[in-house]
């Protein structure tokens, strides 16, 4: 009997999971998301070309592997289909290899113009979503009003037009203008092109691969800052981001986990409104957002960027009991003289290592500063290679964090991945 290893996001999302999953890939029989939806972009390189994954999980390019589209994923077929398609016209054909679960909730067009108003009326307080209805699809989940995949296989029309017309009445009430034409002509048009795909009983599915000894990855989409229980509410996501996400998002018994992958940048980016404590407003940011080319993998938004933050490092590590890091990015740190990490934060003159309630602007980030390694790190093959500077940066990360660093990637391609033994 296998178990389930979970790769997740330890900062504020777009830490790189993508570009793992894919390279872990080979490892495994199945790859499958569990929770958010087409919020993630999940950014691949290999072979020159570059792929930007939204719903469907980063195990799809490698070898038979099976991917799947579990429970707790909200989806969009307008979405879903133009994701498709990109994959179908560089050769991929996803027919065969991606099953989509059908307790998997469906994002309506409604759900998106939701999002919009909701964010509207919040006026300065707005959260920043990426605006594709993920907040309006799991409050509709968690007050049993959603529809599922499996909704479509069985008297679908009603069930639309109900949902539908809710949030046509909240739309009304919140005097938001809209066309739901055109969103609604695109989403039928998905529809047709989802259903092309296998629905399934995926936790049925899931748990049986695992009994025939077949090694499953479940892909984390955002991070654990962005979790609606742990993140920095409210500005999160609207699922939990955290390992514990991947049991209830795919049907897996906590004691069928195994390995826990938490994957974090060498310093430290959110995009969205929300706290930030690290968070650098002058030239250094700039710079690190210049050479980690830090814009959102779908939206182009700019990424704030700051330096690593190890007390919010440390909390996401407990919260989701990781067992091996992996760090991404040091090599856009490779020109840097001296870097910082956060080791504690200073409240109104009192110092902590715990993460506090909320993240107030009252915290005063407690700088250690690290000798740059000042060398080109992405033509680095090997552990053997590393800089003595750089050796000495990973000794005090283990240490502060008291978790093995396992992979140091040092560049965007599938290639410049390092395994350390
Ligand atoms: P995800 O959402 O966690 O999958 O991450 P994103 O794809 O949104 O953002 C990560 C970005 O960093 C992408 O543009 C990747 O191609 C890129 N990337 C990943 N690993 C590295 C690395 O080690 N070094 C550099 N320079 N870029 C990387
Ligand atoms: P990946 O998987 C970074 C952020 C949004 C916003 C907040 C809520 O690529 O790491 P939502 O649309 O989910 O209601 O937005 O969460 N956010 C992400 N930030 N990476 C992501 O995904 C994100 N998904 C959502 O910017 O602040
Ligand atoms: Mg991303």
């Amino acid at each position: 009997m296998k178990k389930v290893d979970v790769l997740l996001g330890l900062q504020w999302g777009d830490e790189g999971k993508g570009k793992v999953v894919d390279v872990l890939t080979p490892n495994y029989d199945v790859v499958t998301r569990f929770q958010g939806g087409p919020n993630a972009g999940h950014t691949l390189v290999f072979e020159g070309q570059k792929y930007v994954l939204r719903s469907i999980p980063s195990g799809i390019f490698q070898g038979n592997t099976v991917n799947i589209i579990g429970n707790g994923v909200v989806l969009d077929p307008a979405l879903f289909k133009e994701e498709v398609e990109a994959l179908e016209a560089s050769g991929h054909d996803l027919t065969k290899r991606l099953y989509i679960s059908k307790k998997a909730h469906l994002i309506l067009p409604t759900h998106r113009l939701l999002d919009a108003a909701y964010e509207a009326a919040k006026g300065k307080g707005k959260i920043g979503t990426t605006g594709k209805g993920i907040g309006p699809t799991y409050t509709d989940k968690t007050s049993r009003n959603g529809v599922r995949v499996g909704d479509i296989l069985d008297n679908f029309d009603e069930k639309y037009k109900a949902a539908v017309d809710k949030h046509k009445a909240i739309l009304k009430s919140l005097n938001f203008e809209y066309d739901l034409e055109p969103l609604e002509k695109k989403w039928f048009e998905g529809l047709e092109k989802l259903k092309q795909f296998q629905f399934i009983d995926s936790e049925h599915v899931i748990n049986n691969y695992l009994k025939e000894d077949k090694p499953v990855l479940a892909e984390g989409a955002q991070g654990t800052m962005l979790d609606v229980d742990f993140g920095s509410y409210p500005f999160v996501t609207s699922s939990n981001t955290i390992c514990a996400g991947a049991c209830t998002g795919l049907g897996v018994a906590p004691r069928n986990i195994n390995e826990v992958y938490g994957i974090f940048k060498a310093y430290c980016t959110r995009v969205g409104s929300g706290p930030f404590p690290t968070e650098l407003h002058d030239e250094t940011g700039e710079l690190i957002r210049k050479l980690g080319f830090e814009f959102g993998a779908v939206t182009g938004r700019a990424r704030r960027c700051g330096w690593v933050d190890l007390v919010a490092l440390k909390y996401a590590i407990m919260i989701n009991g990781v067992t091996k890091l992996i760090m991404m990015k040091s090599d856009v740190l490779d020109g840097f003289d001296t870097i910082k990490a956060c080791v504690a934060y200073d409240i109104n003159g009192k110092q902590t290592k715990e993460l506090p309630f909320e993240m107030t602007d009252d915290i005063k980030p407690v700088y250690k500063e690290i000798k740059g390694w000042k060398t080109d790190m992405t033509k680095i093959k090997s552990e053997a290679e590393f800089p003595q500077a750089f050796k000495d940066y990973i000794n005090f990360l283990e240490q502060e964090l008291e978790v093995p660093i396992y992979i140091v990637s040092v560049g965007p391609d599938r290639d410049q991945t390092i395994v350390r033994k």
